[in-house]
């Protein structure tokens, strides 16, 4: 924290002890709330009119990691920044009219990766744990099974729809998030030449370094960090004289100029704030920023670095300055990357930090655009085993000891706890202790845990938090973002983003500038199990016609045959009858 917000949530905190609650006396009367829900459901009402323009623009806003807990530890973290108890604060995202929840599970995995999960919200397919841009044939770290089994993401179809593409990363530009926009991999390591493998190599598989520069013409603005992966080993970085990363002694990053030069094109290359704020977006075409050798620095960490490198929110909206000259409009992929980062080293603080940051180019983003032409999308590609509880106080601070009352909550080992907790990862034995031997838990009585290296306890020691497999939000506005409307399944978000801004195959709905009211959903139709098929409404009727029409033939056979042997029977039987029926009933005897 800067010594502003230290001194806000002081503030605050001293303001709410005095007050000695962490809410305002009209919270107290029903009137407040009912005015509260009165004014969402005027929201809702006005909702009926759907909007159902052809989206010019589609940004997809991808926070990595971000569980719907995170969502609410980083509105109340917004909130308490701003002085306030937190909990009643509106992120940007919050304000989004359109929300559905997205399954997250990969073909072969309960709890999917940043990779599978990238290749269902961009390509349409949900994939391999691990793979980038492959359909589920393809196999892990298997090079050989990439053939045949590529999938194109929404970047490429946009591209070929003649609008501008931009991505914006927080983490290197060939990590899995980014790298699933441009790059089909069966593994999302092999981020330069020198991380693949020997059957890789023979079998001619290409780093996701080389596969971004292949794929340059098609990406207009890319923003992010990893620029040691397109440089030789034999090279030093620029700003901390580490050892960059290729085998095959490429400078990608000058051929990327080049290239782009000699198509006549105002491409800029860039690696810091300076150069980075000095670009002109109304005369640049391409851009290319590259902060870091690897992932940007986490936001806590890059505001008291000095701002050397530009905020998640100045990329965005450097970004869409370039991309909205194309009258075609655009594609934006913007990636808090950096969430998940923290979230895996169990660092709340840096994950919640990222949180806020990730909420800010979100809002510039609707500042900069019109929801009558731009869809914009907010989601995570998977969850966290973070978790808030312990009853804490209203407008108890979000990295502090659960309480009642102000006073710390104790477990049954007397010692107190935090409200944000991990079910597991490093954070076990309290931060750094190298131990992992099962050992009582750490007193944290005198523990600052608002520190930014302190790690919240988990349940179970490991190096490295996992994801988690539940449901994230998918948050939307801006046109047919009514789509996004209940329980999907990830890959429907690519589906939907090529349907509502006319690219890809599935074009048919695409005359004029708005889209036809799509034809009803057929969630009414009703199956039903007939000789071991499922037959819907319509096979069903003809199934039931035709076993009229039998029963018909059935009854007229039947009539036919019978009369044919009445006829034949008065005959042969010749008034025997009565004796026959005689013997049927003493059988029965
Ligand atoms: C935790 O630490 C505090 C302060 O040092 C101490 O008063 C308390 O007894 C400790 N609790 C346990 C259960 O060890």
């Amino acid at each position: 924290m800067n010594n502003l917000t230290r001194f806000l949530v002081i503030f605050s905190a001293i303001v709410i002890f005095c007050e000695g609650k962490g809410w305002t006396d009209e919270e107290e009367t029903p009137e407040y709330w009912y005015d509260v829900a009165r004014e969402e459901l005027q929201v809702a009402l006005g909702l009926q009119q759907k909007n159902m323009n052809v989206a010019k623009n589609v940004i997809l806003f991808l926070g990595d990691g971000m569980s719907i807990g995170t969502i609410t530890a980083g509105r109340i973290l917004k909130g308490q920044l701003q002085g306030n108890s937190g909990e009643e604060t509106k992120l940007a995202m919050d304000q989004f009219h359109h929300a559905g929840l997205s399954r997250t599970y990969a073909v072969n995995k309960q709890v999917a990766d940043s990779g599978s999960t990238a290749t269902a919200y961009l390509c349409g397919v949900k994939s391999t744990y691990y793979t980038l841009g492959l359909s589920a044939k393809s196999r892990t770290e298997v090079c050989s099974s990439e053939k045949g089994n590529a999938v194109e993401s929404i970047l490429v179809d946009s591209y070929k729809a003649g609008k501008s593409t931009g991505v914006v990363t927080t983490t290197r530009i060939n990590h899995a998030t980014p790298g699933a926009s441009y790059a089909h991999t069966a593994y999302r390591s092999w981020y330069s030449d020198s991380d693949l493998t020997q059957e890789a190599k023979e079998n001619g598989c290409k780093d996701i370094a080389q596969q971004f520069y292949d794929s340059s013409d098609m990406i207009t603005v890319t923003l992010g960090g990893g620029r040691q992966y397109f440089r030789p080993k034999t090279t030093k970085d620029v700003e901390y004289s580490t050892d960059n990363d290729r085998d095959d002694g490429q400078e990608l990053i000058e051929k990327w100029e080049m290239n782009q030069k000699d198509k006549g094109l105002n491409a800029h290359y860039v690696w810091n704030k300076n150069d980075f704020d000095s670009v002109d977006p109304v005369t640049t075409d391409k851009l290319l920023g590259l902060f870091e050798p690897s992932d940007m620095q986490y936001e806590v960490d890059r505001v008291a670095d000095g701002s050397k490198e530009p905020s998640i929110m100045e990329m965005t909206e450097k970004a869409i300055q370039i991309l909205q000259k194309n009258s075609k409009g655009y594609f934006l992929l913007v990636e808090g990357g950096r969430i998940d980062h923290a979230h895996h080293a169990t660092n709340a603080h840096r994950a919640l930090h990222e949180t806020v940051a990730f909420d800010k180019a979100i809002e510039r983003a609707v500042e900069m655009t019109s929801d009558s032409d731009t869809l914009i999308i907010v989601t995570a590609d998977h969850s966290h085993t973070f978790t808030i509880g312990g009853y804490s106080d209203r407008g108890n601070d979000i990295f502090g000891l659960a309480t009642e009352n102000g006073k710390p909550y104790k477990g049954l080992d007397g010692k107190p706890f935090t409200t944000i907790n991990y079910a597991n990862g490093e954070g076990y034995q309290g931060p750094n202790t190298g131990e992992i031997e099962p050992h009582s838990r750490q007193n944290l009585t005198v523990v600052d845990t608002d520190d930014k290296e302190y790690l919240q306890q988990t349940a179970i020691p490991l190096a490295y938090e996992t994801h988690g497999g539940d449901d994230v939000a998918i948050l939307a506005r801006g046109p047919m973002s009514h789509l996004f409307h209940g329980v999907h399944q990830q890959n429907y978000i690519a589906y939907v983003m090529r349907y509502v801004s006319c690219v890809g195959s599935d074009l048919g709905h695409c005359e004029g500038s708005s889209l036809p009211e799509p034809e009803p959903t057929t969630t009414t139709e009703k199956y039903n199990l007939f000789l071991g098929m499922n037959l819907d409404t319509t096979e069903t009727a003809v199934a039931l016609y035709v076993q009229f029409a039998l029963l018909i033939c059935f009854a007229f056979f039947t009539i036919l045959l019978s009369t044919m042997l009445y006829k034949k029977g008065m005959k042969r039987f010749d008034g025997s009858v009565e004796k026959k029926y005689d013997n049927i009933q003493s059988l029965r005897l």
